[in-house]
C-alpha cells in the first residue's frame, strides 16, 4: 500500500515539476487569456487534486479496511495497553485460568486472529503507532481508544510513541511479535504463571538485593513480591523480554547491570533512580536474578 501511495505522490510531483520547467523555459509570446488562465487554476488547483486525493483515499480505505478498525467484535482477544512516561504497560487475560497477565513494552499476537487493543494513558497524551499493523491512535487521558488489528504473517514489528510526551519520548518503543497461534497460546500460558523462586546461589543473592533495595515498592514479581502503589513495570517474566527500558537496550546480563546501576545515564529522566550505591557484585547478582525470571 505504501508503495502505491509513494508512486502516486511521485507522479504528481513529476507532473508539477514538468509544468514548471515548461513555464520557465518556454514563455509563450502572448500572455494567457484570462479564461485559459482560469481553466489552468481550476483544473490544476482544484479538479486534479480532488480527483487524485479522493482516489488515493478510497484506495487506502479499501486496503486498510480489513486490517485495522476501531470496532471491537465479539470473540476478539482483548489486550489492554496503558502508556506511561516512558514505557508501555501491557495486559492480557489468559483464557483458561482467567488470570491476568501483566508485562511491559512487548506485545505478542497470534497470527490470523483478530485482536482488540484497549488503549489508554496513565499521564499525558501518547500515541500508539505500529506502522506495519495500523495507523496512529492517540491515547488521551481519561479515555479508552479501541483499535482492532490482525497480523496476517508471523514477524516482529517495531512500535513507537508518536506523540511528543516529554524527555524520553524517543525511547518509548514497543516490540510487537506475531507468532503462530499454538506458540502464542503456550507463551501466554507461561506468562500467566507466577515467577519461580531462584535456585542458583547468585540469583538467591540477587533476590535479597531486590528486597533490601525495596525494588518491589514499584515493581511486582508475581508470586515473589507484590508491588506497592505499582509505578513501574511488572517484572514477573522480565528475563523473557526482548529489550529493556522500552526498547532502549537489548535484554542481556550486562545491560541489566548497566540499567539498574546507571539508568539515569542510559535514559535520563526515567522514573527510576540509578542504584549506583550498589557494588558490582550486588548488581551482578541482581541481574542474574532478573535474567532468570523467564
Ligand atoms: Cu509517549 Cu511520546
Amino acid at each position: 500500500m505504501t508503495v502505491v501511495l509513494v508512486i502516486g505522490a511521485a507522479l504528481v510531483f513529476a507532473c508539477v515539476m514538468g509544468l514548471l520547467v515548461v513555464v520557465v523555459w518556454r514563455r509563450p509570446a502572448q500572455p494567457l487569456t484570462r479564461r485559459r488562465a482560469a481553466a489552468w487554476v481550476l483544473g490544476g488547483g482544484v479538479l486534479f487534486p480532488a480527483v487524485v486525493l479522493s482516489a488515493l483515499l478510497a484506495y487506502a480505505a479499501v486496503r486498510s479496511g480489513p486490517l485495522a478498525g476501531t470496532q471491537r467484535a465479539r470473540g476478539d482477544m482483548v489486550v489492554g495497553i496503558t502508556a506511561h512516561m516512558w514505557w508501555w504497560e501491557v495486559r492480557y487475560r489468559e483464557p483458561a485460568s482467567g488470570r491476568e497477565v501483566v508485562l511491559a513494552n512487548e506485545v505478542r499476537l497470534p497470527v490470523g486472529r483478530a485482536v482488540s487493543f484497549g488503549l489508554s494513558t496513565a499521564d499525558v497524551i501518547h500515541s500508539f503507532w505500529v506502522p506495519q499493523l495500523a495507523g496512529k491512535v492517540d491515547m488521551v487521558p481519561g479515555r479508552v481508544h479501541q483499535l482492532r488489528v490482525r497480523a496476517d504473517a508471523a514477524g516482529s514489528f517495531r512500535g513507537q510513541c508518536a506523540e511528543y510526551c516529554g524527555e524520553q519520548h524517543a525511547r518509548m518503543a514497543l516490540q510487537v511479535v506475531a507468532m503462530p497461534p499454538d506458540e502464542f497460546d503456550r507463551w501466554l500460558l507461561a506468562q500467566s504463571q507466577p515467577a519461580q523462586p531462584p535456585t542458583s546461589e547468585p540469583a538467591r543473592r540477587g533476590r535479597q538485593v531486590f528486597e533490601q533495595q525495596r525494588c518491589n515498592a514499584c515493581h511486582a514479581v508475581r508470586g515473589l513480591f507484590e508491588a506497592g502503589p505499582g509505578q513501574g513495570p511488572d517484572l514477573t517474566h522480565v528475563g523473557s523480554r526482548l529489550a529493556l527500558g522500552a526498547g532502549t537496550l537489548p535484554m542481556r546480563h550486562e545491560h541489566l547491570v548497566r540499567w539498574v546501576g546507571n539508568v539515569q545515564a542510559v535514559k535520563p529522566g526515567a522514573r527510576m533512580p540509578s542504584f549506583d550505591r550498589l557494588d558490582r557484585e550486588s548488581l551482578d547478582a541482581l541481574a542474574v536474578f532478573l535474567g532468570e525470571l523467564r
